[in-house]
């Protein structure tokens, strides 16, 4: 059976992270972001905000916050998705109700939402042959990204998004084995380190190919070291400070 156009976008994602100084087209953009808010939403809330950055002194600023991540200043548009309940918060005000904003539920809401419009987001730019990559750095100094947004209370940056015509055509990045991924009826604890191995040698192959042999290692022995310290920790303490305790 011959796939659909829109498989077929999904199945050859790739990160992109080196572009073209060409702008984006104004009406492109627009199509892009109205198409977008047609994710599914949780209780129809949309809790989700979306900061558009052309400017690039604000993209300058933003690179340095994040990381350093070179193509935040690069790309000719950033994006910055944020978790938002400040709508919420004014629908509460204006229904003399108060906001219970206090459990990790709606951090979570406002994740997912947020997640969800980022990847329609992605979608549709690629539809016009735009290329990007999402970044989790904007979470790296969220205090500082909330105060040059001017993100007001009851939201918090949950990703940034690099877009533009694509500058480089890089290798797709192996996925797990589907056995790590995919359970029938129930979780199969047991098919995980089989599958984990077969994934460290896609991997080391990957990256050995893909770098002339400069990076070898495979997925498990780089994630152990990624995953064994805290990150972000002054994120918590920030998303708090929004108005969402998080007991
Ligand atoms: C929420 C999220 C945050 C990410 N943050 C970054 C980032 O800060 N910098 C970066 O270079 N890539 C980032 N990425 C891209 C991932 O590294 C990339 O999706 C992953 O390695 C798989 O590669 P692929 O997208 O090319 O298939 C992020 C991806 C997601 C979904």
């Amino acid at each position: 059976m011959e796939k659909p156009e829109a498989v077929k976008l999904i199945e050859s994602h790739r990160s992109i992270r080196k572009f073209l100084s060409r702008p984006v087209e104004p009406e492109m953009l627009e199509t892009i972001l109205h198409a977008a808010r047609w994710a599914p939403t949780s209780h129809n809330m949309q809790s989700y905000s979306i900061i558009i950055i052309k400017n690039q002194e604000t993209k300058n600023e933003l690179h340095r916050l994040c990381g350093n991540q070179r193509y935040i200043k690069e790309c000719p548009l950033f994006l910055v998705v944020c978790a938002d309940f400040y709508k919420m918060h004014k629908a509460a005000e204006m229904h003399g109700q108060k906001l219970a904003v206090e459990e990790l539920e709606n951090i979570l809401v406002g994740s997912v939402d947020a997640a969800l419009v980022a990847q329609n987001l992605l979608l549709a730019a690629r539809a016009y042959e735009l290329g990007g990559v999402m970044i989790g750095g904007i979470r790296n100094q969220a205090e500082e990204v909330g105060e040059l947004l001017k993100l007001p209370p009851y939201t918090f940056p949950v990703m940034g998004m690099c877009l533009g015509y694509p500058d480089q055509d890089p290798w797709q990045k192996p996925r797990m084995p589907v056995e790590a991924v995919f359970h029938d009826e129930h979780y199969r604890e047991e098919n995980i380190p089989a599958a984990l191995e077969q994934y460290d040698k896609t991997m080391t192959d990957y990256y050995t190919r893909r770098t002339g042999g400069k990076r070898t290692s495979g997925w498990s022995k780089e994630i152990a070291a990624y995953i064994s310290e805290p990150r972000r920790k002054s994120l918590t303490e920030y998303i708090r400070k929004q108005g969402f305790d998080g007991k």
